[in-house]
């Protein structure tokens, strides 16, 4: 259920703190990577090393240490997770939260995210009920901070009430519940293509291009982490299969064609490939020998399919969004709104592959969103922030055209 999720566990001094323990191995369970941070007060009453050897991950407990800043920022600590969970959530760190405190690694990662935050109270009953910490609850479920608990009954300190922190097995419910909500393709299928197609010469040469696929892979892990169900049909690249993708490889044009076609119906359609427009049109079954003094050979060219345009057929077992990308070096725009219309596909990414701009292969993209609403011109951004805007730009049409409008 929680796949490829990556769950940030802030875990604070109390004596609740040893259901984090049980926390991470249920989140991890449900396929979660979780990672810790642990505050000096939480360290009396959980280990660094439990709770590294529960999550198999470094534990980060100290804002100043040298080796962990340099090797993974506070603030890229927060940028890596898709939730944030304080447990305990004790009166002593809501109120540092409130009160926008960056005293120590963990109330510094909680100031300076922008994820969601799921907080599990537990403490004293007369803490919880004291008017200081009813404030600080108040003023943190207004800037969005979620909670979870805390239960009634009896308590550490032997007195009963509200304080007992929730079960291990009611936070992972609800962090599932809050991840769920952000995933507005579940029940999606996408299809993604990617990387560069080969077209055999002879059984050791090819012709091809610079793509290394990092576009394409890009958007079917942005696609997959907003809940739909992707297969990335993918040319021969090096960068790693995202998780949570089905990854059918191929090498040429054809085979790039026949894969997309097997894939079924899907809801939307991305080829974001650098598919070879043209092929040999008699691959040697040998290598082609060189003879000394015989002219090169001269390859004869045939027109590969077109996949965008076969998928953007119209027809009953059309994508409800098709999208294209054009791969320009000169009339970037004007070339993209011209191929938009010949391909038949619902948007087209324009984006400039000049050398000089090292799209290609490189980690940056500068693109133009060409719909039938008109031309929108986004800022520089690296691929995964390219791959990320356009997902959510997806889901927001496929949830209907009243949101769809709202975007464009
Ligand atoms: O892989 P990277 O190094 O990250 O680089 C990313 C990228 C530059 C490859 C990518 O952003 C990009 O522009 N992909 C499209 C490259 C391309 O082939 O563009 P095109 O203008 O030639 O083709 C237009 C569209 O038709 C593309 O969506 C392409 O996938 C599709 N096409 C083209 C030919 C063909 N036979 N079948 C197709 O489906």
């Amino acid at each position: 259920m929680l796949q490829g999720k990556r769950i940030l566990l802030i875990v604070a001094g109390g004596i609740a703190a040893f259901k984090a323990l049980e926390l991470i191995r249920r989140l991890r369970e449900r396929g979660a990577a979780v990672r810790c941070i642990l505050t000096e007060a939480g360290t009396r009453f959980v280990t660094p090393l439990s709770l590294q050897a529960l999550s198999e991950d470094r534990v980060y407990t100290d804002m100043f240490s040298l080796t962990d800043e340099s090797e993974m920022g506070h603030i890229q600590l927060s940028r890596d997770a898709d939730l944030l969970v304080v447990v305990p959530a004790t009166a002593n760190i809501l109120a540092r939260m409130a009160g926008g405190l960056a005293d120590d690694l963990a109330a510094t990662v909680l100031l300076a995210t922008d994820k969601p935050v799921l907080a599990a109270p537990a403490m004293n009953v007369r803490m919880w009920t004291h008017a200081a910490t009813v404030a600080n609850v108040e003023t943190l479920k207004k800037r969005g901070v979620t909670f979870i608990g805390p239960n009634d009954g009896a308590m550490a300190c032997n007195e009963h009430g509200p304080g007992r922190m929730s079960e291990p097995a009611e936070i992972a419910a609800a962090i599932e519940s809050m991840l769920a909500a952000n995933r507005p393709l579940a029940g999606k299928r996408a299809l993604v293509t990617s990387g560069p197609t080969r077209e055999a010469i002879d059984p050791v040469r090819y012709i091809s291009n610079h793509s290394s696929g990092k576009q394409g892979h890009a958007i079917a892990a942005a696609l997959a982490r907003l809940g739909a169900e992707v297969t990335l049909v993918s040319g021969p690249v090096a960068v790693a299969d995202p998780p949570e993708v089905r990854v059918v490889r191929v090498d040429s044009a054809d085979q790039m064609l026949a894969a997309c076609l097997a894939a079924g119906r899907v809801d939307v359609a991305v080829c974001a490939a650098a598919v070879a427009d043209w092929k040999v049109t008699r691959t040697a079954g040998a290598k082609i020998k060189k003879k000394a003094g015989a002219l090169p050979p001269a390859l004869e060219l045939a027109a590969n399919p077109d996949i965008l345009a076969t998928l953007s057929k119209p027809g009953a077992k059309r994508p409800a969004l098709v999208v294209g990308f054009a791969a320009e070096t000169e009339d970037l725009v004007a070339n993209a709104i011209a191929k938009r219309g010949r391909k038949g596909c619902d948007w087209i990414v324009a984006n400039d592959v000049s050398p000089a701009i090292g799209t290609f292969g490189g980690e940056r993209n500068t693109v133009h969103l060409v719909s039938a609403a008109g031309v929108e011109n986004w800022p520089t951004l690296t691929k995964d922030e390219v791959a990320g805007r356009l997902a959510a730009r997806m889901a927001l049409h496929l949830a209907g055209p009243r949101s769809a409008e709202a975007a464009e």
